[in-house]
């Protein structure tokens, strides 16, 4: 199969237009068989269930080609569950987990071509979503839904790469105590918008949202969950029912465990003590793990003592293993690789 003539080392965070993507729609109680199709557009009623009360949700997960030219994705059985969770939490029909995956291999498999090469720093970002599509008024779910699968050949998340960045505590929250923070619905990331413009014109590179019921302790931004390493190398990462549980996140804890014999803590991270870790990142499918070199406080910085210039020394090694482990370098744990080409 020949490449698609793009130059992915320059390619950023954007939408690239693939050939194929996968539908399936849901109506009178069952989804259909789905096919891969090859119009990108979306022509729905003017009042389906997603543009009148955002019942929709979406999942992340991305492709690589590995060290012996396979084409590889990471977990995504994982995606198909958290995916069934969002689901259930919006009152939307579950799409089968299993159909999840083999959607999810069919969509890459179609699309090799965009695979982005090894070694070019770039991947095959994945997104699967799904939506309401039939016309709601009273304020209820609604009875016909689409899945979806599209995907797009990413660079890094954060321009710049693996330098570090610096983020501000936002003043805004992104989760209500009991609210859908832990599931990835579109309208966490409506809500985080005004958030991250500010961030930006501010000249910060994301936000960190903090509890919303008392904001003293450390949640996530608007798209990673946060890891901390102790001046002693311990890696800790914080526990809240408002976090969305990154798949990465939770790789990582197995990774540093496993692969590095490091002790892990996931519980409550306070605000207060960050002045006394060693290395701060943020990790996710699209950050992969992105360094923190600062974060500031209405004005006061809080310096890792990592710096500006580079990743931390733990962070490095973390980051190490875990792509090695995408990019079949290193030998994955049981089930963590699903091989599509
Ligand atoms: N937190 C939020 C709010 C996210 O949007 C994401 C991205 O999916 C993550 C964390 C990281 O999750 P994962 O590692 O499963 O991509
Ligand atoms: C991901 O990492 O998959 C995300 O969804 C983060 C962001 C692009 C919203």
């Amino acid at each position: 199969m020949e490449k698609k003539n793009i130059d992915w080392a320059s390619l950023g965070f954007g939408y690239v237009q693939t050939d194929y993507r996968y539908v399936s729609n849901y109506k009178d109680g069952a989804w259909d068989e789905g096919a891969l199709i090859t119009d990108a557009n979306v022509v729905l009623n003017e009042c389906a269930g997603v543009f009148q009360y955002a019942q929709t949700c979406f999942e992340g997960l991305k492709a690589y080609t590995t060290e012996d030219g396979h084409i590889v994705c990471f977990r995504p059985d994982l995606n198909a569950s958290r995916m069934a969770d969002s689901a259930r939490r919006l009152e939307m029909p579950v799409f089968p987990e299993d159909r999840f995956v083999d959607a999810v291999v069919r969509t890459v498999r179609a699309n090799a071509a965009y695979v982005p090469p090894y070694g070019s720093g770039a991947t095959l970002y994945i997104r699967p979503y799904m939506m309401g599509t039939n016309p709601v008024i009273g304020v209820k779910p609604a009875d016909e839904y689409q899945f979806r699968i599209f995907c797009t050949p990413v660079g890094p998340y954060f321009k710049g790469g693996a330098k570090p960045i610096v983020i501000k505590v936002s003043d805004f929250d992104r989760a209500a105590p009991q609210g859908t923070g832990h599931i990835k619905a579109g309208l966490n990331y409506a809500m985080s918008l005004h958030a991250i413009v500010t961030a930006h014109e501010e000249g910060f590179a994301e936000n960190m949202y903090l509890d919303p019921r008392t904001r003293t302790r450390v949640e996530e931004t608007g798209g990673a969950n946060f890891i901390f390493i102790t001046k002693d190398g311990k890696l800790v990462t914080p526990k809240s029912d408002s976090i969305l549980p990154s798949i990465t996140r939770r790789s990582l804890m197995v990774v540093a465990e496993k692969y590095l014999g490091m002790t892990v803590e996931h519980r409550e991270v306070f605000f207060d003590e960050l002045d006394s870790f060693a290395e701060c990142g943020l990790c996710g499918t699209a950050a992969v793990i992105s360094p923190v070199g600062k974060i500031n406080d209405h004005g006061r910085e809080i310096a890792f003592p990592s710096g500006m210039e580079e990743m931390g020394p733990v962070t490095k090694k973390l980051y190490d293993t875990l792509t090695g482990i995408q990019m079949g370098r290193l030998e994955a744990p049981e089930g963590w690789i699903v091989k599509i080409d």
